[in-house]
């Protein structure tokens, strides 16, 4: 299930028109060094992105909390409050997505105003996915690890069905798994297991899940994991991403690319 191609290589691919560099290179590139390869962010965590930095951004009187689908237009990027622990975590505007980059919308839930994530979010946590989803959507989960963590949980669901469960598992047996399984009618199916594991107790972490025609990309600090075919074939019909599991949630959104 593992390959070995870096979303940091993708993201830093030269000569694409698409300044989030993805998806053009993704998948064609060497492995990256492993790990947290953010150093191609440099000056990451300038800090608070001031109001009025984000081009087209809707005025914070129109943000009473979570934001409704279909309400944002315009550019809300995603800056993170405060010097950001997330390994490999671009700045504020101009970097990821840069200004100008439409968002999808609902992507910021509690989010305050200038669509700066309020943070944390309670887990389980719910993203709704209204539309499904498609090639091009890319999702972006924050979190830190808990201390004592057993678990973690990624469910791309339709109603009770899971398209694609992702399972991080700190001790199976004292040994550090990822599990990806399809639950259809409430069986799972046959396990996918990853023994490359990125996660740390206690530390922060980024993962982004790429929708792409026949597989889910997933990459966990800029560095890519693994791949998972779609074995519900109308991922469409997806409607909810169930984050659940040892974490403090900081956010989860999600944009086209
Ligand atoms: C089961 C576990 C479920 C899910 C499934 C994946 O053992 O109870 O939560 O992780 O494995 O195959």
């Amino acid at each position: 299930m593992a390959d070995s191609f870096s979303l940091n290589d993708a993201l830093s691919g030269s000569g694409n028109p698409n300044s989030q560099g993805w998806p053009g290179p993704w998948g064609n590139q060497p492995a990256g060094a492993g790990g947290y390869p953010g150093a191609s962010y440099p000056g990451a965590y300038p800090g608070q992105a001031p109001p009025g930095a984000y081009p087209g951004q809707v005025p914070p009187s129109t943000y009473p909390g979570q934001a409704p689908p279909g309400t944002y237009p315009g550019p809300t990027a995603p800056a993170y409050p405060g010097p950001g622990p997330y390994p490999g975590q671009p700045s504020g505007p101009g970097t990821y997505p840069p200004p100008g980059q439409p968002s999808a919308p609902g992507a910021y839930p509690g989010a305050s105003p200038f669509g700066i994530p309020a943070g944390p979010l309670t887990v389980p946590y719910d993203l709704p996915l209204p539309g499904g989803v498609m090639p091009r959507m890319l999702i972006t989960i924050l979190g830190t690890v808990k201390p004592s963590a057993n678990r973690l949980a990624l469910d791309f669901k339709r109603g009770n069905d899971v398209a694609f469960h992702f399972n991080p598992r700190f001790n199976e047996d004292n040994r550090r798994v990822i599990v990806c399984n399809t639950k259809l009618d409430n069986t799972w199916g046959k396990e996918e297991r990853q023994s490359v594991f990125p996660f740390e107790i206690g530390k922060p972490f980024k993962i982004q899940v790429l929708v792409e025609s026949d597989h889910f990309k997933v990459a966990v600090n800029d560095a890519h994991l693994l791949q998972y075919n779609h074995r519900m074939k109308n991922i469409k019909e997806i409607s909810t991403l169930g984050i659940s599991g040892d974490i403090n949630l900081t956010s989860a959104s999600y944009t086209m690319i």
